[in-house]
């Protein structure tokens, strides 16, 4: 049998094909044929009548036919030739499967006479399949961690055609991980198993496509491809990385909680939960700094959850550890450095650190009274402090030569009394951005020193006393005041009693040293002395203690307490009485006498006004209320008596006024006898005038030149004082009746009336120009 068509070409050169005809030794297959698989429909399998040897002719007659009970025969006989046709495409594979033989057996009838004859038709294998694998596709998937040598058994092809045309060999696409081996494994089956040649990495490589051939044994060689998708599985063989070398950050302080610090950010090169990292705080991380910063597990990312105090720390390095969810979980730390930067978020502060409360007011500029040191948490210009104190107080910053410490000295001088306390009030301030500021108030009390003497209220002191005062009564008060405070300001009072003329005054003079009143010891008497002055001394308690004075003037005033007295007439047993002769031939006017009188009194005390108590007869004579004269009012008539009586009362102008009496008896006498007597009598009178004068004029002058003197002394006196304190002299000059010279001084409301000057001893005014009062000094010496 002859096979030699092309493949290609085998549908038309099936009907060209010589069969090759055998015959079979078996007694039921006379006749073989063979024919090749998938040969057209309606080839020529064989001429069986020829092959039988029955004459074509006899076909005529004689029917032949297939008999079987095959719907759909395989094969169709022509009963007129006898040729045996293919009815339809044979396929082998479908017939036979896989048998190495496939024949088929027919069985034919020629009927008259019947033969039964059989026919055996081989169908002969042709490489018409392709091997096919069970699946279009093969997915392995492999761990990486897997070993090198690990085999893995793939699907084989399977080739419907038998024999040679099965598969014969695999063949894989070049690769670095797998080699392919194939095992024999009885008859034709041929098992692939791919090789793990070296470690896998999905990392590198997570999927691997390869190519598996298998191919078969026909010529030309028909051939399936398979691809095998090999996943590498994951194992956890990738510590997470992080991004970044170096994660560092600066973050202002007291930054508010949930303020994003910085995120960190790390890689897993594996996949899954492998890949999946979670972010947590180093081992060493303590708890503080946990308070301070939060990570986010998931993002990496840290935040503010505490009070960031740059003045706490200025820097931090917080350990993270970046872990995977594997089974056996990797992790890698890194330092996350985070800087602080600083906010002007302190004040200063100021702390006292030495302090003398009380500093004595004689202490010289410059004198130390506290320390201070001034301190700022802040760095850099937020801590650099600059310190003042306020302006209006005696004191000022020295630096010193510590670092922020400065003492607080005088400036100037201080004076308790002017200021005893002063606030001093620091103030701190920062150089910061927005800069900040503290104060602190220091209270400074300046102690005393007896710097200030004891001062009089007023000085000099003018003292007006009434005469005859109640022997030991207070008279007045000094008072001193001192500026000092404490001992420095407790005044003592004492009366300057040295020097001759002092002692004899002051004898009687006695002060209370605390209170200052003035005690007169004895009662004074205007008539014997009218002015007097002292001094008092106040001298305070400190050490040493300082002291001053003040002049005390007093004056005395005059009380209605002398009684006028009778100069004239006094008879030689002392009383006011005397006998006065007269011509009786006088005229009218005639000066009968004068009666004399004086008071020892001032002023209107010691004014009298003369008037007649008494008189025998009205008509006679007069009296001068003012100058005491006695005149004749008319002549004498004879019917006159020759005996006449005249009382006379003398009365000063005192409030209640003060009087004495006098008597004068006048006896009238004939001319010639009273005459003579006349003459004697008004000759001793002019003598007696005429010396009068000249004391007078001696007296007067005197007086006056004094006079003069102690207007001066009282004028200075009062100029030298300072105060609003007015007062006039008026010099009046009274030349009514026995008002002399007089000082009226007026201070206020008040009116006084003095009579000038101090008497000196002996002296005697005769004011008026009628000096027909005496006011003599005979009385004002001193006892
Ligand atoms: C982390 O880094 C990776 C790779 O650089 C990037 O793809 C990812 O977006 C980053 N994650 C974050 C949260 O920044
Ligand atoms: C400043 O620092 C000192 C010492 O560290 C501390 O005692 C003080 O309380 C701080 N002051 C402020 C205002 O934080
Ligand atoms: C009174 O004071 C004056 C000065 O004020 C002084 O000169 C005088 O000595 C003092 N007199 C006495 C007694 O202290
Ligand atoms: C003084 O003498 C007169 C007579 O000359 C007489 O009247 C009078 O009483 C006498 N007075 C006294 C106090 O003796
Ligand atoms: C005189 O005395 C009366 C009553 O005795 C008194 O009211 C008056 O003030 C006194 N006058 C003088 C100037 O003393």
């Amino acid at each position: 049998m002859e096979r030699s068509l092309h493949r290609n070409k085998r549908w038309r050169c099936v009907a060209y094909m010589v069969a090759l005809v055998t015959l079979w030794n078996e007694a039921s297959a006379q006749i073989r044929y063979s024919i090749s698989e998938e040969v057209k429909e309606g080839s020529v399998v064989g001429n069986i009548a020829k092959d039988l040897g029955i004459d074509k002719a006899t076909l005529k007659d004689r029917e032949y036919r297939i008999v079987g009970s095959s719907t759909e025969p395989l094969f169709r006989l022509n009963k007129d030739d006898g040729i045996l046709y293919v009815s339809r495409k044979v396929d082998r594979e479908e017939i036979c499967e896989r048998s190495n033989t496939c024949i088929i057996n027919i069985k034919t009838v020629l009927e008259n006479p019947l033969e039964i004859h059989y026919v055996a038709i081989e169908v002969m294998d042709i490489n018409d399949h392709s091997p096919v694998f069970p699946e279009k596709e093969k997915r392995l998937e492999i761990f990486e961690s897997t070993l090198p040598g690990a085999r893995f058994q793939l699907q084989p092809a399977r080739d419907p055609d038998g024999g040679q045309f099965t598969v014969q060999q695999y063949k894989l696409s070049h690769n670095d991980h797998f080699r392919l081996e194939v095992k024999e494994r009885g008859e034709d089956r041929k098992m692939p198993f791919l090789i793990l040649q070296k470690q896998l990495d999905r990392e590198a490589m997570g999927e691997h496509k390869l190519l598996l051939t298998a191919i078969d044994g026909g010529k030309p060689a028909m051939s399936e491809t398979i691809e095998i998708v090999i996943v590498v599985l994951d194992v956890n063989d990738n510590s997470p990385v992080f991004t970044k070398d170096v994660y560092s950050t600066i973050l202002n302080e007291n930054a508010n909680p949930g303020t994003l610090v910085i995120q960190v950010n790390a890689t897993d090169l594996d996949e899954g939960a492998n890949s999946e990292i979670v972010y947590t705080f180093g081992k060493e991380v303590d708890i503080h700094l946990q308070k301070l910063f939060h990570i986010d597990p998931r993002t990496g990312e840290i935040k503010v959850t505490g009070l960031i105090d740059f003045e706490a720390k200025d820097r931090y390095a917080i350990d993270i550890k970046a872990s995977d969810k594997g089974p056996v979980p990797l992790a890698t730390e890194k330092s996350v450095i985070i800087t602080i930067a600083d906010l002007n978020d302190n004040a200063p502060e100021i702390e006292v650190t030495s302090f003398s409360s009380a500093i004595p007011e004689d202490s010289k500029p410059g004198t130390t009274v506290a320390l201070i040191s001034v301190n700022d948490n802040d760095s850099g210009l937020n801590g650099k402090v600059i310190c003042y104190v306020s302006e209006d107080v005696p004191f000022t910053l020295t630096p010193s030569l510590q670092d922020n410490m400065f003492s607080i000295v005088t400036k100037s001088l201080l004076d308790r009394e002017h200021q005893s306390k002063y606030d001093v009030t620091i103030i701190a301030k920062d150089a910061g951005d927005k800069p900040l500021s503290s104060h602190r108030t220091i209270s400074v009390t300046v102690s005393d020193v007896n710097d200030n003497s004891p001062e009089f209220s007023t000085n000099p002191y003018t003292l007006y006393v009434v005469e005859n005062n109640v022997a030991g009564a207070s008279l007045f008060s000094v008072s001193a005041y001192d500026c000092d405070e404490g001992d420095n300001a407790l005044i003592s009072y004492n009366i300057v009693r040295h020097g001759d003329e002092h002692k004899t005054i002051t004898s009687f003079l006695n002060i209370n040293s605390e209170t200052g009143d003035i005690l007169a010891l004895k009662s004074f008497d205007f008539e014997t002395m009218k002015t007097f002055q002292f001094q008092v001394v106040a001298t305070d308690s400190g050490t040493p203690s300082l002291s001053s004075n003040v002049t005390v003037n007093v004056f005395i005033l005059d009380q209605n307490d002398n009684a006028p007295v009778i100069l004239y007439p006094v008879s030689s047993n002392g009383s006011a009485e005397g006998v006065e002769e007269i011509p009786r031939n006088v005229n009218a006017g005639h000066l009968v006498t004068k009666v004399r009188a004086y008071d020892a009194d001032i002023g209107y005390n010691g004014w009298l006004l003369f008037s007649l108590q008494e008189v025998t007869d009205h008509s006679l004579f007069g009296l001068d209320r003012y100058t005491g004269q006695i005149r004749t009012l008319r002549s004498f008539t004879e019917t006159d008596e020759a005996e006449h009586k005249l009382v006379i009362l003398v009365k000063d102008n005192g409030n209640v006024s003060l009087s004495a009496t006098a008597t004068v008896v006048v006896k009238v006498v004939e001319p010639k006898e009273a005459f003579a007597a006349s003459d004697v009598k008004s000759a001793t009178k002019n003598e007696e005038e005429n010396n009068v004068t000249f004391y007078l004029m001696i007296t007067l002058g005197s007086v006056s030149t004094l006079f003069l003197i102690s207007i001066i002394v009282l004028i200075a006196m009062q100029c030298s004082k300072t105060t609003d304190y007015t007062s006039k002299y008026l010099q009046e000059t009274n030349y009514d009746g026995t008002l002399c010279h007089s000082i009226q001084y007026r201070s206020g409301d008040k009116r006084y009336m003095l009579v000038g000057p101090r008497m000196s001893i002996g002296s005697t005014i005769v004011p008026g120009s009628h000096a027909n009062t005496l006011v003599s000094g005979m009385n004002a010496v001193d006892k």
